[in-house]
């Protein structure tokens, strides 16, 4: 590599130099999280699950913008384990973001793995799930991260914050349930309970008593981060009573929105306040699902948790109940996302991509695949196999980022489509079948540092359409436009928000309709991973894209002052003998303009002996 280029590749360091300053501002935690068995009683039914530190669900992270969090996890299950950090940028910092197979290898029983969690840029609620099969199931929790020391919300500071997390609660072995799926090809097995804070509630005789229960205080105001934990439905959620003010969403926040009901895809976060200024008593809280497609079997109970006033007075009976839309009503889903704005105020800016260098159209389709003697649980005895641009994800045998990293071939190819390999009507009531079958393959799609990408979501009709949750790792993204039917590329950007489009890491792409999202690749080693999460996820993973820079820069493992790199004529060289290790970050005071960077050396770039010179476009290394 010439000397050039590696000076190009260390100017993208600035990039990071304003955010580690601010993250040295922050905490430095340190926790130790045992993956356990544990026995759980639910339904009335004894089972072991796997948990964080023997909880269901897991521990809280309390943090503020700016800390970094260190998370020592020791697998004592017996299955492969990774942890993901969901909505979490992990800026240069994607070896600790979790997916299995795409940043990292999983942890195996008896191993245990050491993450780093840098919180830069988000603030509001997040969460971190297992990201191996249905481990997720019962290993997740909720992130809260404050303000800065010194910051304040963008609204009164809530009297005391409660999450509030829905999900589900299987009779069976989860992993064996995926693990059946995906052998045989056909749906998962639906949950037996939703539950809000890893209870079913009060519509489950056996749950009554557990039900989860908060107390609230007449006149104060309470911030519930909700979080859809859920494995594959999207959920609408109400309090009897009482309208929920959304403030915030994904680590982000949002221009206030007075609502009665929300509707969460899994995978995303709102932040709801809640003030309690109705009659001292008891009130439900309620979420069932939102199931889009039709003939799909979905679970159809109600789960409950209750609020209760505190003082003196005689509780109802029967608490009064909110009511919730069908199951099926989309104007009621669409109606509320399409609320969702950025608060876009002078310290919490818009910033997005008011044009772009690249736009990829991708189709999202539930396909089939045919078995030998049509012996699969799909239908018609066929393998269901979801796709993006009708390429279907194919696992690789080693992490993408790892083969990208050292440069390992035929691991993934780097032609995914940009446009749907051929076009028709995509949300047409009937589609022939034969545009059922997809290709199988491990695609990624690279995209230069720094250029601001637009994609397209189109949902398809084949094989019933539906919502489809669409999640990016390592970004975030502006939700900057939506509609039904097919997108037109001429006359649908007319209607884009580019004002204040929600930023979030996660959309719901409407069923038989689309979404458009706009960000800037600027974390170049983050691997760009859609995920679809409903029931695609568990049979094959949508399509994978990956946006990398042209760089490949290590990870930024510690900070650490290098103080024999002095001023010379021209800048900075490096004096004496030394061996700068790989993925080290070094600090350079810039004498003369009193300006700090951080510097780092990739593989071509690693240094012995003396050598070094900054030059206008940066540091070169000779070696
Ligand atoms: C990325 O592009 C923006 C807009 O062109 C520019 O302001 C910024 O400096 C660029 N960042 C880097 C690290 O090159
Ligand atoms: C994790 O397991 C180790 C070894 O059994 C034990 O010493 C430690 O206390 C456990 N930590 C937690 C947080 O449970
Ligand atoms: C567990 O992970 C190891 C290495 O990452 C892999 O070789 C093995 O096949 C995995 N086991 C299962 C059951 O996925
Ligand atoms: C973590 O694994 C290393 C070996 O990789 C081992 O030396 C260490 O004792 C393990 N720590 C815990 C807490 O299990
Ligand atoms: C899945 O559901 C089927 C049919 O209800 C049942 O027979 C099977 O035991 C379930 N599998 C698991 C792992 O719970
Ligand atoms: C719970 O199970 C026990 C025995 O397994 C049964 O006697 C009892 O009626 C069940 N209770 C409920 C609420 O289903
Ligand atoms: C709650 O709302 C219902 C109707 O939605 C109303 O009948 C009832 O009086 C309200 N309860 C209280 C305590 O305000
Ligand atoms: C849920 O579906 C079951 C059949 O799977 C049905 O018996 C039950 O009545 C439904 N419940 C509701 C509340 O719709
Ligand atoms: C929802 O489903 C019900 C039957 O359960 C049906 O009558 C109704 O038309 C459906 N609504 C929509 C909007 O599809
Ligand atoms: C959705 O919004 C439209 C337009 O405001 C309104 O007519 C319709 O009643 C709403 N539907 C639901 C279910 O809220
Ligand atoms: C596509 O199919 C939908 C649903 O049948 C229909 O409403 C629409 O008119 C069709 N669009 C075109 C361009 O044919
Ligand atoms: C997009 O809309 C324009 C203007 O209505 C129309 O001329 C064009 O045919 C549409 N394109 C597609 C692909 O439907």
């Amino acid at each position: 590599m010439e000397p050039r280029k590696k000076g190009l590749i260390l100017q993208l360091l600035g990039l990071v130099l304003l955010e580690l300053l601010c993250l040295c501002l922050g905490e430095t935690y340190h926790f130790k999280w045992n993956i356990t068995k544990t026995s759980y009683t639910r339904l009335n039914s004894t089972k072991k699950i796997l948990t964080v530190n023997g909880q269901f669900p897991g521990p809280a992270l309390h943090v503020r913008k700016g800390d970094r969090v260190f998370i020592n996890v020791a697998n004592y299950g017996t299955y492969n384990i990774t942890l993901h950090w969901h909505g979490v940028k992990q800026l240069r910092n994607p070896w600790s973001d979790g997916p299995e197979y795409i940043t990292q290898c999983p942890v195996q029983a008896g191993a245990n793995f050491t993450y780093e969690i840098n919180f830069i840029t988000e603030e509001g609620t997040l969460w971190y799930h297992a990201h191996s099969d249905w481990s997720r199931a019962t290993v997740h929790g909720a992130i809260f991260i404050y303000p800065k020391l010194g910051a304040s919300y963008p609204f009164p500071k809530p009297y005391s914050e409660v999450p509030i997390i829905l999900g589900n609660w299987y009779k069976g072995d989860v992993m064996e349930i995926i693990e059946t799926a995906l052998e045989g090809g056909g749906e998962p097995n639906k949950s037996d309970a939703h539950t809000i804070n890893g209870q079913p509630g009060a519509l489950y005789s056996s749950s009554k008593a557990g039900m989860f229960k908060m107390e609230m205080q007449k006149g104060k105001t309470y911030l519930l981060r909700i979080i859809n934990a859920g494995m594959n439905e999207e959920m609408f959620f109400s309090i009897a009573n009482h309208s929920l003010k959304v403030v915030g969403s994904d680590g982000g926040y949002l221009k206030p929105i007075k609502t009665a009901y929300i509707m969460i895809t899994p995978g995303q976060t709102m932040d709801c306040l809640l003030k309690a200024d109705q009659t001292l008593s008891h009130y439900y809280m309620a979420a069932k699902a939102y199931s889009s497609a039709d003939g799909v079997a979905y679970n159809n109970s109600t789960t409950t948790a209750i609020i209760k006033y505190k003082g003196s007075y005689t509780p109802p009976s029967s608490p009064f109940f909110p009511t919730l839309p069908d199951y099926n009503d989309t104007d009621a889903a669409t109606n509320y996302t399409s609320l969702l704005r950025s608060l876009a105020s002078k310290d919490h800016p818009v910033d997005v991509p008011k044009s772009f260098d690249i736009r990829v159209y991708t189709t999202i389709s539930v396909n089939i695949l045919p078995c030998a003697n049509n012996s699969c649980d799909g239908p018609g005895g066929s393998r269901f196999s979801t796709s993006l641009n009708n390429i279907s994800f194919r696992n690789p045998s080693i992490d993408i980022l790892q083969a990208y990293y050292k440069r390992i071939k035929g691991v993934y190819k780097t032609n995914f489509p940009d446009d749907p390999p051929y076009y028709f009507n995509f949300t047409a009531d009937e589609l022939p079948s034969n545009l059922s079958t997809p290709k199988v393959g491990t695609k990624v799609k690279v995209v230069d540092f720094n250029s601001t990408v637009e994609v397209v979501f189109q949902g398809t009709n084949l094989n019933s359409g539906e919502n489809h949750p669409m999640h990016l790792h390592g970004f975030s993204f502006y939700w900057v436009g939506w509609g039904f039917g097919n997108f037109n590329k001429t006359t649908d950007p007319k209607g884009y928000n580019l004002v204040d489009p929600p930023e979030i890491n996660t959309v719901g792409v409407p069923k038989n309709g689309w979404a458009a999202i706009r960000f800037r690749a600027n974390n170049p080693e983050a691997p760009l991973e859609f995920v679809g999460t409903v029931r695609e996820q568990v049979m094959a993973r949508g399509q994978l894209s990956t946006v990398q820079g042209d760089s490949m820069l290590p990870a930024i493992k510690e900070v650490v002052e290098l103080d024999d790199l002095q001023l010379a004529e021209g800048g900075p060289h490096l004096e004496g003998n030394r061996q700068l290790d790989l993925g080290r970050f070094f600090r350079v005071l810039n004498k003369e303009t009193n300006a700090i960077r951080f510097v780092s050396f990739s593989d071509e770039a690693r240094v012995s002996g003396s050598g070094g010179d900054l030059d206008g476009d940066g540091i070169t290394v000779i070696h």
